[in-house]
């Protein structure tokens, strides 16, 4: 548990824009920041930050919430995992706790996972520095290859020590089950022996965009190894083809530059990152896919992928290529000479040698191609028919209609081609091919989200949420209870809160329970004697909670513009406040009771009641109906 103190101090120290710019790139928009949102697949940003109310929300898919929130939603962390990211962030202190068996017990998978990956990271660290073996094998290498003990330390790396089953043991001495250190692979269990799946390899732990082990990746030291490296194999926390190696550590730099370098290897990134170059990041041990490319777009559209020239490098920067553009971002390559890679080239060449080689090296897709055919294949009529095909198809995945044409035009500079010839071939790719049936799906995406959302509000829940919105808005407005001018005094005046507290007569009429819970919570704080404010809901620490007081304040209609300067306002202002909330108040109270009369409707349809009495009460409901209605007529009129 960690202290309601330091939970308090969190809540008050976070930031929304701080904690949000670590993982969207946010642009100045009015009093807000907006971005595109990290949370659904978007191409014009609407996902919105609001420094002054400390919230976040996306019009897009409709997540909001506070800082807290944010960040248990972008990496999945629980509540207090959240809590500690922030601290961390903040410098905050948090009294650390001893897990007890029992604790530990407690935990579900993931989270137990996050335990067992985390104590192993402790472990790894601890016996590179602190072993005499680490120190003399490990450390050792890492030093060989040119590394400081800053970037050692930072990027966390490890040894795991040369025996069977060294870490293992130390796991299961500390507590920690087998069942986690099998599904983390951190251990191998076969009938009665135990290993250690990195046994004698130094290690690179992989980490979440928030900063948590995921995994680890483990380079064999000797060199009759098997393989070179091992990773970690999939499980329930670590799925690679979601997680790109670096983007914790490169994401600000990858803002900042407003580009991003994609590497082959862990030791690429490291060492490019030491030498200065920080918005570098790597695939794990397997091709760079389309999810990977996604998380790249949150931070920034531009990549240069900077591969060996080998025949594995050029083939995945050609498919990297593809999935770059189908994903509406640029891409350009550089490829490295022969034999060598970005750590390789940069201790040969300095880091200056290697940003003037990317600079000088670095081409667009089409030069990338076009280079890739020699001068004798130049003239190979056969050769350069394929090429231009897969050139065109490569553009025909670009969405973006003015990038196409750009590449459009130097493709038929380059190759001698008229323009209107490979603009029809590609327009031909096009309806033929995925970039239709993409479009298709988006399409009937949206209209199934669209009827999802008008199910959700149908019924009074619309009318609820309006009155709650009242209360979260303008609850802390006075305003005049009578409807007669005479007896408007100042002292008459009560909040909107009290106001709509006393229309309701202590019947809470909400059917959406967080609706409801909202409405109760005001109810006994006014009953205390206390008006609470818009931001104790937003900044709850119930994340459903302060969800929910977000998604109503952040309704993109607002009743009136006048109203959201603090407490000054006019004569006139006040009365349109005073006629919106009556709005809201019988409309709520009309919908309430429309849903009665249909219930009883439906009853007396199945004929198996008394229908004598329903009768009564269907039309005693409508008077009621009636009369609400004519007040509501009334207040428009006035
Ligand atoms: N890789 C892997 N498994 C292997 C070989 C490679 O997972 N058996 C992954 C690693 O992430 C590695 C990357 O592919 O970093 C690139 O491989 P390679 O170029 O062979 O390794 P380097 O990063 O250059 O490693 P080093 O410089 O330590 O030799
Ligand atoms: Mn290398």
């Amino acid at each position: 548990m960690i202290p309601k103190e330091t939970i308090d101090t969190i809540f008050e120290t976070a930031r929304i824009e701080e904690v949000v710019r670590d993982f969207v790139n946010l642009k100045k928009r009015g009093a807000n920041m907006i971005g595109n949102c990290p949370f659904h697949d978007e191409k014009t940003p609407s996902f919105t930050v609001s420094p002054t109310k400390n919230i976040y929300k996306c019009f897009g898919c409709g997540k909001g919430g506070h800082a807290v929130n944010f960040v248990m939603e972008i990496d999945q962390l629980s509540y207090p995992e959240a809590l500690k990211y922030i601290a961390k962030k903040y410098n905050i202190e948090v009294p650390k706790e001893e897990q007890t068996p029992e604790q530990i017990e407690k935990y579900n998978l993931r989270e137990s996972l996050f335990i067992v990956n985390s104590f192993a990271n402790d472990y790894f660290r601890n016996s590179l520095h602190k072993t005499v073996e680490g120190k003399a094998v490990g450390l050792s290498y890492f030093k060989e290859r040119g590394l400081s003990e800053e970037i050692i330390n930072k990027f966390q790396l490890g040894y795991n020590p040369d025996s069977w089953d060294a870490f293992t043991k130390s796991a299961l001495e500390s507590s920690h089950k087998q069942e986690f250190l099998e599904k983390t692979g951190l251990s191998i269990f076969k009938e009665d022996k135990t290993f250690d799946r990195f046994k004698g390899r130094v290690i690179f732990p992989i980490h979440s965009i928030s900063g948590r082990i995921l995994g680890f990746g483990g380079r064999a030291l000797k060199k009759d190894e098997k393989a070179k490296y091992l990773n970690s194999p999939e499980s329930e926390i670590y799925h690679k083809a979601k997680v790109l190696y670096g983007m914790y550590f490169s994401k600000s730099a990858i803002v900042k530059n407003d580009s991003c370098l994609i590497v082959e290897g862990y030791t690429d990134v490291i060492s490019m990152y030491q030498s200065g170059v920080e918005n570098v990041v790597a695939s794990s041990g397997t091709a760079i896919g389309s999810e990977q490319i996604k998380m790249i777009s949150r931070y920034t559209k531009n990549i240069i992928l900077l591969f060996d020239s080998d025949y594995a490098g050029i083939n995945a920067a050609t498919k990297a290529i593809d999935l770059i553009h189908t994903e509406n971002m640029n891409v350009k390559v550089a490829l490295l000479p022969e034999g060598e890679d970005p750590d390789s080239y940069t201790k040969k060449y300095g880091p200056e040698g290697l940003t003037q080689y990317i600079n000088e090296q670095v081409q667009d897709f089409v030069e990338f191609k076009i280079n890739l055919l020699d001068e004798k294949s130049k003239n190979d009529p056969i050769k350069k028919v394929n090429l231009i095909s897969e050139i065109m198809q490569s553009i025909a995945k670009i969405p973006d209609g003015i990038t196409r044409e750009v590449y459009i035009d130097k493709c038929s500079k380059l190759l001698e081609i008229g323009k209107q010839k490979l603009e029809n071939k590609v327009n031909e790719l096009i309806l033929n091919g995925k970039a239709a049936k993409k479009v298709i799906k988006e399409v009937v995406k949206k209209a199934e989200n669209s009827t999802a959302l008008t199910k959700r509000l149908a019924k009074s829940e619309f009318q609820e949420k309006d009155v709650i919105r009242f209360m979260l808005q303008y609850g802390d407005y006075k305003i005049n209870p009578y409807d007669e001018k005479e007896k408007n005094t100042e002292d008459d005046k009560i909040y909107v809160t009290q106001y709509i507290l006393i229309e309701f007569k202590d019947e809470n009429l909400f059917s959406n329970p967080n609706y409801a819970l909202i409405y109760k919570t005001y109810e006994e704080a006014i009953n205390r004697g206390t008006l609470l404010t818009e931001e104790y809901f937003t900044q709850h620490k119930d994340p459903v909670i302060s969800q929910v007081a977000v998604d109503i304040i952040s309704n993109q209609y607002s009743v009136s513009k006048k109203w959201q300067k603090h407490g000054i306002y006019t004569e006139t202002e006040e009365m349109q406040l005073k006629k919106a909330v009556d709005t809201a108040i019988y409309s709520l109270k009309i919908a309430k009771i429309s849903e009665l009369i249909e219930t009883k409707n439906i009853e007396l349809s199945k004929g198996d009641n008394d229908n004598i009495n329903l009768l009564v009460e269907i039309n005693n409901m409508l008077k009621i109906k009636r009369e609400i209605s004519e007040k509501l007529g009334r207040i428009v009129l006035r």
